[in-house]
């Protein structure tokens, strides 16, 4: 077998190139005490990365003893989302992780396609506010899915829009579910975050700061 060189990168989004937890969890914490539920803490809230809004909610619902319909579930989500989106009216530049600018510009001089690869339906507010949005080629997210991670759908879609062969995509997560995922779609990862070593990943570090042996990931 040959070298095969790494054409595109595709990025999860929330926990990999910007910090949203915090926000992700405030806004399920205030919802959570609405219903009653005031034991929806951190643990909890990192069962919720990367999965989707309404399994997210099942996380939070899981911590209360009753049982609601569809119907019920559809308003939670949504009333959630909107504290979440209130929050992320202040996002701004400085919620980029360290190291993220400097990764994405070398990339692009190497010549090395960027993607997004997140489930989040607000990823293009988020790339917005942050001021992301011009360092990206293509945004495969929440809105052009119907399987969520660890499913590979969304990464699939990411290589398609990038015009590029699954085999030739890195992908870097935080999250178990995404690396499942992109192992799922036949990528390549990079595990990034403060779980790094648990995320089986095929490196990984703690984040995009670190020393990176870039060119052996790259060419591997
Ligand atoms: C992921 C987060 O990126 O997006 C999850 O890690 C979140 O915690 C998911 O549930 C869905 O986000 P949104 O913005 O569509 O509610
Ligand atoms: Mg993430």
């Amino acid at each position: 077998m040959g070298i095969r060189m790494i054409k595109g990168v595709i990025f999860d989004l929330d926990g990999v190139l910007v910090s949203t937890d915090e926000m992700h969890f405030k806004a399920w914490e205030k919802f959570a005490k609405e219903l009653g539920i005031i034991n929806f803490t951190k643990e909890d809230n990192k069962r919720q990365k990367g999965v989707s809004r309404m399994e997210s909610l099942e996380v939070v619902l899981s911590k209360g003893s009753r049982v609601y319909s569809e119907e019920e579930k559809q308003e939670f989500a949504e009333r959630k989302n909107q504290y979440y989106i209130k929050l992320l009216q202040s996002l701004k530049e400085d919620a980029i992780l360290p190291g993220v600018i400097n990764t994405l510009k070398m990339l692009k001089e190497k010549e090395i396609l960027i993607g997004i690869g997140s489930v989040s339906k607000n990823t293009p507010l988020i790339l917005d506010k942050t001021g992301l949005t011009p360092y990206i080629d293509k945004v495969s997210c929440g809105l052009d899915i119907t399987r969520s991670k660890p499913d590979p759908q969304v990464f699939e879609v990411a290589a398609e829009k990038l015009g590029l062969l699954k085999e030739d995509c890195l992908v870097v997560e935080d999250s178990i579910a995404g690396i499942i995922a992109a192992k799922a779609a036949h990528m390549r990862t990079l595990g990034v975050g403060p779980e790094y070593k648990q995320l089986r990943a095929d490196y990984a570090v703690a984040n995009l700061q670190e020393e990176i042996d870039w060119k052996s990931i790259l060419d591997s």
